[in-house]
């Protein structure tokens, strides 16, 4: 296949094994490429963090392109209420809201929690000692702390990691009418459930003292927030809070068992963890890619784009931009300096850097101290997705000390 002819919407049959592959083709042949549908794809570093930082004509509002995607279902409602999807006035209000609930003191409260959960399913690894590392860990982590926050009870978690599953899958580039189906019913179902929970929670002040988080929403709603802000954000948060994370804690594992050498390293020198996490980040961006769109005729590079031009920010090209980090196809947990793009930039950079690096600290810390070795058992199954990176399944060995 010729890289000028690469198409994300129809990508060749083994892209998903070999997206580095194609992403650092597409850097050095055609950094700025046109996609077949008219859209551009950017892979440097330099004109990601040029979108990136320009919101004023780089938009995030997707209205347009989720009309065109989700007509008026309940997917084109919830897609484009998220944070993440709007545009200032609206994006300055509602994340002023969500900076006072992810303050660092609320997210260092946390860590007791975590290291109890963490230390909860290690006792179970060293029962089992073969098991799939997804599931019964890096899945459960981030599930189990972003419904605390917002006060999920456990046994109603499947049902969110079911309406992530949906929700998010409708934001891959192509789209059946089958995952538009369910997207849908999932919101529908979600905000449902959100709609009682909340309204239980009003009623049960004692319960919004002990999650936080959920309170300082709640207590927006009406004043800073309508009620379907409130819902959506509080679906936005429960799907950008856990699917990112667990694909950070597999990758993560995935990679140090894969360079034993850093894995050892790690163990130990645990001092390590702070830059392991980001190289952990850049080398496998969970979110692969983010887009914008541009609200007035612009300049991408040398070529004068047209208003209403839409960009794919290739993350997963950015962070192995050589001109950026050397050596950059080199896992190396002591890079330093490392500005990855993994958690964005600008004014929509990630809510949840703070809580994704404390899961991150606990889990890879507590594992490298618990197990003198984790051994895989077969070849981790990454899913077809592009947007999101996901290890689906990751079948382990562990070995105490
Ligand atoms: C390793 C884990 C994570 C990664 C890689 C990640 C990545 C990202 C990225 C790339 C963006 C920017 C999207 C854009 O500019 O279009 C973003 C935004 C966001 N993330 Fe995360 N995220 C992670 C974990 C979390 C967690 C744990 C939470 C909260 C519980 C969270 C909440 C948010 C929110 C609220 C936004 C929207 C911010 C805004 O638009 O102002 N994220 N995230």
């Amino acid at each position: 296949m010729h890289i000028e002819s690469f198409d994300l919407y129809n990508p060749p049959s083994d892209f998903v094994n070999n997206v580095y592959k194609y992403y650092n083709l597409l850097r050095e042949k055609s950094p700025i490429h046109k996609n077949p549908d008219g859209s551009y794809i950017l892979t440097t570093y330099k004109d990601l963090i040029g979108v990136y930082r320009n919101f004023k004509i780089w938009s995030s509002n997707k209205k347009t392109e989720f009309g065109a995607k989700f007509g008026t279902s309940p997917l084109f409602e919830h897609h484009t209420t998220s944070l993440v999807f709007v545009d200032p006035p609206d994006h300055t209000r509602i994340r002023k809201i969500f900076q006072q609930a992810f303050t660092p003191k609320s997210i260092l409260c946390l860590e007791k929690d975590i290291s109890k959960l963490v230390d909860g399913y290690i006792v179970m690894m060293h029962e089992k000692k073969k098991f799939d590392f997804v599931s019964d860990f890096s899945f459960r982590l981030p599930v189990d702390v972003v419904c605390g926050i917002l006060g999920i009870p456990s046994e109603d978690r499947h049902l969110i990691r079911d309406w992530a599953h949906k929700i998010l899958g409708a934001l891959e580039p192509k789209l059946t009418s089958k995952q538009l189906d369910e997207g849908s019913f999932a919101v529908v179902n979600f905000k449902q459930y959100l709609k009682d929970q909340i309204k239980f929670r009003k009623t049960h002040k004692d319960i919004n003292k002990a999650n936080e988080i959920l309170s300082i929403l709640i207590e927006a709603e009406g004043l800073e927030l309508s009620e379907t802000e409130l819902l959506h954000q509080c679906i936005f948060m429960l799907n950008a809070g856990h699917e990112t994370s667990t694909n950070m804690l597999s990758h993560g594992l995935n990679e140090l068992v894969d360079h034993r050498d850093q894995y050892k390293l790690l163990q130990k020198e645990p001092s390590r963890i702070d830059t392991a996490i980001d190289e952990i980040l850049r080398f496998q961006p969970p979110i692969q890619i983010n887009n914008r769109r541009c609200l007035e005729k612009t300049m991408l590079g040398d070529i004068m784009v047209p208003e209403g031009t839409s960009v794919h920010m290739i993350i997963a090209g950015a962070n192995r931009d050589p001109s950026q980090f050397s050596e950059p196809e080199t896992f190396d947990i002591l890079r330093s300096p490392n500005r990855h793009l993994s958690f964005g930039l600008g004014i929509h950079i990630c809510a949840g850097i703070n809580l994704a690096r404390l899961e991150a600290k606990v889990a890879f810390l507590r594992l490298m101290s618990s197990f003198r070795e984790i051994n895989l058992l077969k070849k981790p199954n990454v899913a077809n997705r592009i947007r999101f990176r996901e290890i689906k399944e990751m079948q382990i060995e562990v070995s105490s000390f």
